[in-house]
């Protein structure tokens, strides 16, 4: 179907404001909660949450389950020590209780005629201008699409602007799969290399671009999830934009970590799109977010269809709206947008130079640890960590690392085991070429290649990081005793 105009102001909130003063309903009417008879007979004993200063210091107590107990192998039961937060991460009490409050007032978004739709729908659009500021984005050039996750978000774009299979797409081996697959499946993509620490090689992205005139899109990640990596994708926005090139970053390990600016130091380190889920920073009702370029999203379209994403439709024509709206199509998920505005204003209140702080001690913590162990593999670079991210992954050479991770769970810590949806890095790391890594087709988990990866998150502690190293040397021991892993065993160690 061919694209026609393009209507250029959000519909949504026009008809929002126009149903207002219809009703003849202020803001305040409906917003400020004092007014209602409800507030009036209820005298609420709790502070409100807007009384409470959150930081990296009393942040653990408003994690939602963080103490709750699990039951162990052997029945006794204790809170779990979660060390699994690059996967995802728990809900923080004050994101949950914005979802719920702002449900007693949900309603249709952008297409009610009720008080409760036209209150719900300015929520949603109000909250896009809080992701833009979040990342440091101005509303004149960029726009935020909201997203299921960042494998949503990915896809979309790339089905947006990939045009051809002979577009070509410069990548990294660092990436996870959501950053190589959506890219790989729908045209050419080329890769930069990782040196022997695993970090990515900014000569390489250079190499390729000079000897790849062609390329249309560099497609980096900003943190990785294997070995926490930040990328300096500002010095990849430079080299992309001299070759003619446009930049996606992939935002997922970034967000809850560190801040993050689409802005460089020069027009040229500006970033022109960026994708994140809101699950990997505490809000756990799905939800993220493309920030992107208003012009570029605006002459492309992504291969989703259905309402909301037009302004009219007749038997043979359509005509269909700008981004944000022609992005999102069908009813969308308001829980997974309040809950992502609001762990926005937590995570900006606790401060990114104490988190990243914060995940610096414990990163440092937990290596040291570990390299008091016999026989252990640490990945990555573990002197400089100055550019990692709470991120750390370990095998042992005479241990399977499903078996231990398991144990590990048993006793009562949580972590990730395996190749992480980045399995060319994963074996890159740890030394396996294609033919071996083919040969995992149809293995058991315990016999395909993996790492076990701790991954910090804002709330995680010192005394977690020591709690864990003595489940681990348990672990092991359990291992060493487990006759399963002897020595005619054919489970490999350091798998
Ligand atoms: N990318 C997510 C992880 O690293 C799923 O666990």
């Amino acid at each position: 179907m061919k694209r026609f105009t393009k209507c250029s102001i959000s519909t949504a909130l026009m008809l929002c404001m126009a149903m207002s003063a219809v009703a003849g309903c202020t803001q305040t009417d409906v917003t400020d909660p004092s007014q209602s008879s409800e507030a009036q007979q209820t005298e609420p004993a709790q502070a409100e949450p807007e009384d409470i200063n959150y930081t990296i210091d009393n942040i653990r107590q408003y994690v939602v389950g963080v103490d709750e107990p699990v039951e162990l192998e052997d029945g006794s039961t204790r809170p779990m020590i979660n060390f699994d937060n690059a996967a995802t991460t728990p809900a923080l009490q004050p994101v949950m209780d914005a979802v719920n409050d702002k449900l007693t007032m949900y309603g249709s978004i952008g297409r009610g005629y009720s008080i409760k739709s036209n209150l719900s729908t300015q929520i949603y659009e109000e909250t896009r201008d809080k992701v833009l500021d979040f990342v440091n984005a101005d509303s004149e050039r960029y726009t935020c699409i909201y997203v299921n996750t960042t494998t949503d978000g990915l896809n979309k774009l790339a089905s947006a602007l990939i045009e051809s299979p002979d577009d070509v797409v410069l990548s990294t081996r660092i990436e996870h799969h959501a950053n190589d697959l959506s890219w790989r499946e729908r045209c050419h993509v080329i890769y930069a290399e990782v040196d022997d620490q695993g970090r990515v090689m900014y000569d390489d992205l250079e190499r390729l671009l000079d000897e790849n005139p062609g390329v249309k899109y560099v497609a980096v990640t900003a943190a990785s999830n294997v070995t926490g990596y930040v990328t300096d994708v500002h010095r990849v926005a430079q080299m992309a934009h001299e070759h003619g090139a446009k930049i996606i970053v992939d935002g997922a390990q970034i967000v809850a970590h560190r801040q993050f600016s689409m802005i460089g130091h020069t027009p040229e380190e500006n970033i022109d799109f960026f994708v994140f889920s809101a699950h990997k920073m505490y809000s756990p009702y799905g939800g993220g977010a493309i920030v992107g370029l208003k012009d570029v999203l605006n002459q492309h379209m992504p291969t989703f269809y259905g309402g909301g994403i037009v302004d009219i439709v007749t038997d043979n024509q359509v005509t269909y709206k700008e981004a944000p709206e022609l992005y999102e199509a069908g009813s969308p998920n308001y829980p997974g947008v309040i809950g992502m505005g609001a762990a926005i204003d937590v995570l900006e209140e606790v401060g990114f130079d104490d988190i990243s702080a914060h995940e610096q001690v414990l990163v440092r913590k937990l290596i040291d640890g570990l390299k008091q162990f016999d026989n252990v593999i640490i990945y990555g670079d573990t002197e400089d960590i100055s550019d990692r991210v709470g991120v750390v992954t370990f095998n042992f050479s005479d241990v399977n690392s499903q078996f231990l991770a398991n144990k590990m769970s048993q006793l009562g810590a949580g972590t990730r085991r395996g190749a992480f949806c980045a399995h060319p890095y994963v074996w890159r790391l740890m030394g396996i070429d294609e033919q071996e890594a083919m040969g995992f087709i149809g293995c058991d988990s315990a016999k395909t290649a993996g790492m076990i990866r701790a991954s910090f998150g804002i709330y995680n502690t010192e005394e977690e990081v020591d709690e864990f190293l003595e489940i681990l040397a348990q672990a092991l021991e359990d291992c060493h005793n487990n006759p399963i892993l002897g020595a005619d065993s054919d489970i490999p160690a350091a798998y």
